[in-house]
């Protein structure tokens, strides 16, 4: 059996990725390591906490100690990293979090790797889930390339560009076997309702007012979460060490015109009037620093791995929409956070 350390599994992708992995490869053994921060929820695993290629392991990146045991424990032959704060907005708030998880504990991580696999690089892989945010900005024509230069401008994509380059140091420095991928906006079922579309879905179904920061024109390209684990595992797998992919949707919506779409899907699912949920947008003071578009030149992924999206908006933000009406006991978790508590009913015993 192969060990693969899969970091921040509990959360958004994480968690679609472990799913991913621990379906489609008996004959790999997933080790999730997961802080459980506010964005880390079991409830998200539950149809594969039983699984007997799965296991779990609460702590935290930044535990240098943990990390060497873990290594010692499992022999991992892979990495992928994902454990990171992950908001804009708290970024603003605190960034020293962002620094302590995105940085330090991505260079923790790494030299954990490093460690360990010293004098042994061959099979091995560490790879590092980044953000299109690092790039910065776009007007409104062109596209973000892996050869963009970086430009980040808010806490967070400060943070993930200097954990990328950390990455990418330990490549050339110490020939540690890495390969990045910079993603664009994913969307779908998990999704913390801090979030544009959970939230906005979620103030819908309870008829509260949809926050839209500024003029509602920016402009982000959004891509359907399992698409983005499908692109993980075409990028761990045939993906060249050292290498950076970009990944994206092709699927470009202004913030305003994204949340018109929901309030008309959210109509017609919950029987109400046409037109009716609109009446909810507000406008609402802009984030600082907001980036004004965000867009994603995949060709490179495509043209080398043969990957591409496999649905259309229309039928990704239907069905994430049907995902949060069905799915109401998981969201009500989230808001009380009785989520927090899983851990201890599911793992406290053992
Ligand atoms: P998320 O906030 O939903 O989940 C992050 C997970 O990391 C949580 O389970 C949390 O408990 C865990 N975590 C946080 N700090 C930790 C620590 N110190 N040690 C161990 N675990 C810790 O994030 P997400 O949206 O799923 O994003 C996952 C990764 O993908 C991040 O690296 C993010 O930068 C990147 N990314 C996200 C998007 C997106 O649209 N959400 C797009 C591109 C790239
Ligand atoms: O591009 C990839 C990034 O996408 C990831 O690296 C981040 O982890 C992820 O959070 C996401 O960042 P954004 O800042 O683009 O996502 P968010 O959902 O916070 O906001 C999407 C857009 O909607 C952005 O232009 C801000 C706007 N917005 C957001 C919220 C929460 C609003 O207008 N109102 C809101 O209430």
């Amino acid at each position: 059996m192969k060990n693969i350390l899969i970091t921040g599994g509990a959360g958004f992708i994480g968690s679609h990725l472990v799913r991913h992995f621990v379906g489609k490869y008996p004959d790999y053994r997933i080790v999730n390591l997961d802080a459980l921060t506010y964005a880390g929820n079991l409830e998200n695993l539950r149809d594969v906490e039983t699984a007997p290629n799965y296991t779990f392991e609460k702590g935290d990146i930044l535990d240098a100690a943990l990390l060497a045991r873990l290594f010692e424990k499992y022999r991992f032959e892979g990495v992928i990293h994902l454990a990171a704060e992950s908001h804009v907005d708290r970024s603003i708030t605190d960034p020293l979090a962002f620094v302590r998880t995105n940085v330090l504990g991505t260079v923790t991580l790494l030299h954990a790797a490093k460690t360990a696999w010293t004098g042994q690089f061959e099979g091995k892989r560490f790879y590092h889930v980044s953000t299109d945010e690092v790039y910065g900005s776009l007007g409104d024509e062109g596209f973000f390339t892996e050869e963009t230069r970086y430009d980040p401008r808010s806490p967070y994509s400060a943070s993930k560009a200097s954990s990328d380059h950390f990455v990418r140091a330990y490549f050339h420095t110490y020939g540690l076997p890495v390969v990045l991928s910079n993603c664009s906006n994913n969307y779908g079922p998990n999704h913390f309702p801090e979030k544009l579309i959970p939230l906005v879905i979620s103030n819908i179904r309870h008829e509260k007012p949809l926050p839209v920061y500024g003029d509602g024109l920016y402009t982000r390209d959004w891509l359907w979460v399992k698409d983005h684990a499908s692109a993980i595992d075409a990028v761990f797998h045939r993906g060249r060490d050292g290498e950076t992919y970009n990944i994206g949707g092709n699927n470009e919506w202004t913030n305003i015109a994204l949340v018109e779409k929901l309030c008309d899907i959210m109509d017609e699912l919950l029987g109400r009037p046409p037109g009716a949920s609109r009446q909810l947008i507000t406008f609402v003071k802009d984030r600082p620093g907001h980036d004004r578009r965000y867009a994603i030149d995949a060709s490179k992924i495509r043209e080398e791995l043969g990957w591409l999206p496999s649905i259309r908006a229309e039928e990704g933000f239907r069905e994430t929409a049907r995902w949060y009406l069905d799915n109401e006991e998981w969201l009500l978790h989230v808001r009380s956070g009785a989520y927090q508590a899983y851990y201890d009913a599911q793992y406290g015993a053992h």
